[in-house]
């Protein structure tokens, strides 16, 4: 048993050794912020990106850093996720990206303000968040990989789903602003798919097909599965 004056020393004692360590601690983590928040690359074009990010109000759809409202996709991850062309093609024109769908606002944004955006948000996704916001453990589509070369599969890739729906139709689902890619076999070849993709812009460099972040096993699977839709 501790006497009443040690039991009196123990308290004081362990409550002021646990104040400096909080104030460490504290003054610790302040000192990280410019690091954790990558200042450095606060440029202005990103500031007044998070300018038009308040004036619009996306806070109250989106949730960035996991705060605002839940109605419409987490963006802090959204570069990394989408990439650059992705990103301008939404901000001019929500409505044609995901015809029919939950709805984000047109807002006429010029050029210039989807650049400052997509400065912020690209900015924004470089924070360390020490892993938030967590990645979804995505079940990869059931293709029975096995022995069977990439051009045998025929399951549509995941990707499709993520890229492409927005501005494609196949089977009466999806966007407009390409082509529906219902037999799109006939008219491309594998080898033709696959140089398409990665960039549309050097075939057809007036394209309105953005060169899109797709890796080349993406790249390969696309084509392996579009060259095979014929009617
Ligand atoms: C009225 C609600 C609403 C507002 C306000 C809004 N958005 Fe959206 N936004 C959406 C919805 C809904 C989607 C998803 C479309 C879908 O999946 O159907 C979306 C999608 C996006 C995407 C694509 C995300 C992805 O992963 O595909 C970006 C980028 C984006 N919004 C940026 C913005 C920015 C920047 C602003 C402010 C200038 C903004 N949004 C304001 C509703 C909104
Ligand atoms: C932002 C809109 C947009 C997105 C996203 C998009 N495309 Fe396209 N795509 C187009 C447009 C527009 C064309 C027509 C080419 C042109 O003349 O500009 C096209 C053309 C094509 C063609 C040639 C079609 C033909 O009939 O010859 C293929 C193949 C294609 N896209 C595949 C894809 C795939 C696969 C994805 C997803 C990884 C994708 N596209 C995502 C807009 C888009």
């Amino acid at each position: 048993m501790l006497s009443r004056y040690q039991a009196r020393s123990f308290f004081l004692i362990g409550t002021a050794v646990m104040t400096v360590v909080f104030i460490g601690l504290t003054v610790d983590t302040f000192r990280q912020i410019p690091v954790i928040t990558n200042e450095a690359e606060m440029s202005a074009s990103v500031i007044r990106g998070k300018h038009l990010w308040d004036v619009n109000n996306c806070m109250g759809c989106h949730t960035l850093l996991g705060e605002g409202g839940y109605y419409a996709p987490e963006l802090t991850k959204a570069y990394e996720r989408r990439g650059e062309p992705f990103i301008r093609a939404m901000l001019k024109d929500p409505e044609a990206m995901y015809p029919g769908e939950r709805k984000m606002q047109q807002y006429d944004l010029t050029e210039e303000q989807i650049t400052d955006l997509v400065e912020f948000l690209k900015w924004i996704g470089t924070m360390d968040l020490q892993g938030f916001p967590p990645v979804p453990k995505l079940v990869s589509l059931a293709v029975p990989a096995g022995d069977k070369p990439v051009a045998q599969r025929t399951t549509q890739p995941k990707i499709y789903n993520q890229m492409c729906i927005a501005c494609h139709a196949l089977n009466g689902q999806g966007g407009t602003i390409g082509p529906a890619l219902d037999g799109v076999g006939n008219r491309k070849t594998k080898e033709e798919i696959e140089i398409w993709l990665t960039d549309p812009l050097k075939v057809k460099p007036d394209s309105k097909m953005p060169k899109l972040p797709l890796t080349n096993e993406d790249i390969k699977e696309l084509g392996a599965y579009l060259s095979q839709l014929k009617s």
